[in-house]
């Protein structure tokens, strides 16, 4: 024990450091650490107490509280007539003791991480920086509180309580099957989208689906074609897997698809389009380029995602048709979600896919994470079939419409002329362009200390200008949070 615990060390730490700790205390923890740290081995005999206390004259009764409180924690064990040994069989949790301190001897190189990681470490962070402002216009995010807790609950407990087919592994590879079944019947409904059930793969979110597209059909250095400005975790997801991101420019039509049509020199594997409502400036791709980018797709061979994220909240106007709808020639992954129109944590959404590429599909989907619980998609299903889904939608339609009105009439009259109001048709956010010499930040920092969040247009930019650029979302606000803080924000701009 003396060359193995150093007594001069020990001596040492047992007459400096926290006075205020007990002697035997410092013992206690000097004996621990040389156990977790390996210098004590499992099964290794100890000194008797009084051995001990003589070796570091002190008093026996604190090597004996010392030992007592090792042998009471599991470290220690007696054997009789035999002495004390270091446990032979330490518990996992105390060899993981959050107190041991890293070895400053440690030769160990640095974790090589991959090119990817590399990238990512010096990204910004994935979420967003919450604002604790009163009133914030942080966008993504739906009404919480109008959600019919209640009736979610009751269908929880239904399936929850009255079988337990939920618990096991699902062998439907495709996910839940009679969910698959009720969202080809909606999605047919309200966005004519063509497909038959055992197309719909079920995903966590829309982030799952991007994913899994982008690991199955591109290989480091290929193209991917996406809308400038345009979703920038869509963008992360592509750089994932090192694609080659070339930017598309964005009108009041939505993708310019001339764009593609003039490119000679890029191989385009993959175009990401949000026809719907464009992501961020809110424009709708218009049926002529709808016609004309799945023409040019058949053509050239090349897939289109289809990001259809908030679609079902269209104001005024008659919705388009999905492009998956318009598609004669199998160029379409639509993507759905539930995170809008239900709550963005339930991380449920479909990828409708081409018919010859479903197995492959669901091969890579049950590798990456099996499938998503079992009884949420089973409460999904009857919230779909029961008719709850698309009349909390009509209710909610009405409820972010009058928001938006409320938000487009009060930026007209305090800001008139000073801003450009874009993509305010659909969605549960637009935005603005402020025609202003100030940079984003000093627009943010004057929005903040009248109590108004704002959250720039920026980080979805590819390349190009974007200063001025403002998300406005409304989804979590109501009428008179808006009124309020746009005649705020008017007030310190
Ligand atoms: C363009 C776009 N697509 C999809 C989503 C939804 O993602 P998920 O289904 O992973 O929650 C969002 C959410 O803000 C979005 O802005």
């Amino acid at each position: 024990l003396v060359t193995l615990l150093d007594f001069t060390l020990i001596l040492e730490s047992l007459t400096e450091g926290d006075n205020a700790l007990p002697l035997y205390q410092k013992l206690y923890e000097e004996l621990r650490q040389a156990i977790l740290g390996g210098r004590l081995l499992p099964g290794q005999k100890l000194p008797s107490t009084r051995s001990l206390a003589q070796s570091l004259e002190i008093s026996r009764s604190t090597v004996t509280q010392s030992y007592e409180q090792l042998l009471s924690e599991g470290y220690l064990e007696t054997k009789t007539g035999s002495g004390t040994f270091v446990g032979a069989q330490l518990p996992d949790d105390l060899l993981r003791s959050p107190t041991l301190e890293p070895s400053e001897k440690s030769n160990r190189p640095a974790v090589r991480l991959s090119k990817y990681a590399t990238e990512l470490a010096k990204a910004e962070a994935p979420l967003r920086p919450e604002t604790q402002a009163p009133i914030s216009f942080r966008y993504g995010r739906p009404a919480l509180d109008l959600f019919p807790l209640e009736l979610w609950r009751k269908l929880l407990s239904r399936h929850c309580c009255a079988q337990s087919d939920w618990l096991d592994y699902s062998t439907d590879l495709l996910g839940y099957s009679p969910l698959r079944k009720a969202i080809a019947h909606y999605i047919s409904r309200a966005r004519a989208v063509h497909c038959e059930p055992d197309q719909i793969l079920i995903t966590n979110g829309t982030q799952q689906a991007l994913a899994l597209v982008t690991q199955l059909l591109i290989d480091p250095g290929d193209t991917i074609a996406m809308e400038d400005p345009g979703y920038v975790s869509a963008k992360r997801v592509f750089m994932s897997q090192r694609a080659k991101i070339l930017p598309i420019a964005v009108d009041a039509s939505g993708l310019v698809v001339q764009e593609l049509l003039n490119n000679t020199t890029e191989s385009i594997r993959l175009v990401y389009v949000t026809p719907s409502h464009q992501f961020p400036t809110g424009a709708t791709l218009s049926l002529p380029r709808r016609l004309q980018l799945l023409a040019w797709a058949e053509q050239t061979g090349t897939m289109l995602i289809e990001d259809d994220y908030d679609s079902e909240y269209r104001y005024g106007d008659r919705p388009i048709p999905a492009l998956q709808g318009l598609d004669r020639s199998n160029s379409v992954f639509y993507i759905g979600t539930f995170s809008k129109v239900l709550f963005p944590s339930l991380r449920i959404g479909y990828l409708v896919l081409p018919q010859n590429l479903v197995s492959l599909f669901s091969h890579s989907k049950w590798l990456s994470d099996r499938h998503l619980p079992v009884l949420e998609q089973q409460v999904l299903t009857d919230f779909i079939e029961e008719g709850h889904l698309e009349r909390h939608i009509r209710k909610m339609r009405s409820h972010y419409d009058q928001c938006r009105q409320v938000l487009v009439q009060a930026l007209k009259t305090y800001f008139g002329e000073r801003i450009t109001i874009l993509g305010d048709k659909a969605g549960l956010h637009l935005m603005i362009k402020l025609h202003t010499d100030w940079n984003d930040e000093e627009i943010i920092q004057r929005a903040a200390q009248v109590g108004v969040g704002l959250f720039p247009a920026q980080p979805h930019y590819l390349k190009g200008n974007s200063k001025g650029a403002i998300i406005l979302g409304y989804g979590e606000l109501n009428p008179q949070q808006i009124q309020t803080g746009i005649r705020k924000l008017a007030e310190v701009l």
